[in-house]
């Protein structure tokens, strides 16, 4: 059916609306270099070329961690060579969020992409953490206005969020994010196996996001979350694969069915706790990492709905204590600078223009819009968490501060 056409009296005006198909592709394996797994490969499809172009990228720390991986890709494309050519030897980017925080670095990958001679139709296979996976897929994004990108996050947050979204980018300005573009990569694909070598930090972070996400969608990973919070910090499998594959899950599901993949409305309400997480972030000098800032600015907004917005305060006091036993301290030295700290709310309205909005909680999956903040009762709502940290639950339940 041909889609609506609006034109005014004189046709001077012509507002078509269209929409774009996309594929969201999300693989869940183990061992995806290995010799009898086929999930990569089966991915790339060469078009009318016989063999699909392929450039892989490794995270420095990655690399660095499990030297085999470069071998591995090369035994596996020597494997698929009747499907795949590697373009280029296999390349090595930094890690962590420095890469985030050096814009000439773009221009570095962005010289081997030309000097490969890589087009719309080529590959680019990302393997590393959320921060090198942002840049990369930002350059990604802008080559030639768009490569095909297949993402293989390689931290708990990584698989459970950022890897499975539609967006990248770098710092700019002080400021996540700054620079930037939403770009649906070709496919994701999260293998289990590439987890095994970071460390503690990096290994509880991703769970932060879990909770936020079943904090707002789904009361019954809130719940699985909640029971198995000490298992998964001592990296039972059996616990944390099934939290981040259903975190992964909600995510695409938000992505592909909940009607604004590109935040093109005000309302963002997977940035729940971000507007503090991204400040701490940056007022901590990078110290701390996302999910680290993400469980402090879920765990305000938590409280601060149970001040405001009828949250009650035992599935406020039952959010703490579960990132708590997840292993992540609820505080930072930057929380105490509220006045800069409020920055961020004004940083997080810049971000997405318009009004500020926020996602609050009025219940456990019942999150609302607001537009304004009771700057007192956030100072409280800090203060409790802040108090929290250092002596537990009582703190919390405490009627006033
Ligand atoms: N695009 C999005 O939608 C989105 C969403 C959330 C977060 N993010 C961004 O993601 C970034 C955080 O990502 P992250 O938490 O994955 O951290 P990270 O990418 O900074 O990785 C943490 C550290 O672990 C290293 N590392 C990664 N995987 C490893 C492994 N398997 N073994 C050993 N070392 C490994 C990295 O090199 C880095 O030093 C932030 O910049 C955040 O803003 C983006
Ligand atoms: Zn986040």
């Amino acid at each position: 059916m041909d889609p609506p056409v609006s034109q005014n009296a004189s046709a001077s005006r012509i507002d078509v609306p269209f929409s774009v198909p996309f594929v969201h592709r999300l693989r869940f394996t183990q061992e995806v270099f290995g010799q009898h797994n086929d999930v990569l490969a089966d991915l790339l499809d060469p078009g009318e070329e016989q063999l699909a172009r392929v450039q892989f990228w490794v995270d420095s720390n990655v690399m660095e961690a499990q030297p085999e991986l470069r071998d591995k890709i090369n035994r596996f494309c020597e494997r698929h060579a009747n499907q795949l050519v590697r373009v280029g030897s296999v390349q090595i980017a930094p890690g962590g969020e420095e890469i985030k925080n050096d814009i000439h670095l773009l221009e570095k990958m962005l010289k081997v992409f030309n000097a490969a001679n890589l087009d719309r139709r080529s590959y680019v296979v990302g393997i590393g953490g959320g921060a090198m996976l942002d840049a990369l897929g930002f350059t990604v994004a802008v080559a030639h206005r768009g490569l095909r990108l297949v993402r293989l996050p390689t931290t708990t947050l990584g698989q459970a969020d950022s890897g499975i979204g539609v967006k990248n980018g770098v710092n700019l300005f002080y400021k996540k994010n700054w620079l930037g573009t939403f770009a649906v990569p070709w496919a994701v694909i999260n293998d289990a196996s590439l987890l095994s070598t970071l460390g503690q930090r990096d290994f509880i972070s991703g769970f932060s996001e879990a909770v936020k996400v079943g904090l707002l969608k789904d009361p019954t990973l809130l719940d699985l979350l909640c029971d198995t919070a000490v298992r998964i910090r001592q990296r039972d499998a059996t616990a944390a694969l099934p939290a981040i594959r259903r975190s992964a899950e909600l995510h695409l599901e938000h992505i592909t069915r909940g009607g604004d993949p590109f935040e093109m409305l005000e309302a963002r309400p997977l940035d729940f706790g971000h507007w503090s997480a991204h400040k701490l972030e940056a007022m901590s000098d990078f110290e701390l990492r996302h999910g680290e800032a993400v469980a402090i600015g879920v765990a305000i907004d938590t409280v601060y709905s149970s001040l405001v917005h009828g949250l009650p305060t035992a599935a406020a006091s039952r959010v703490l204590r579960c990132l708590s036993d997840l292993g992540f301290v609820l505080h930072d030295a930057a929380i105490h600078d509220t006045e800069v700290l409020f920055g961020g709310l004004e940083e997080f309205r810049q971000h997405l223009g318009g009004r500020l909005t926020l996602t609050m909680l009025q219940g456990v999956g019942q999150p609302i819009d607001v537009h304004q903040v009771d700057c007192d009762l956030m100072r409280q709502a800090i203060r409790r968490v802040s108090e929290y940290a250092r002596h537990g639950e009582d703190a919390l339940l405490k009627d006033s501060c």
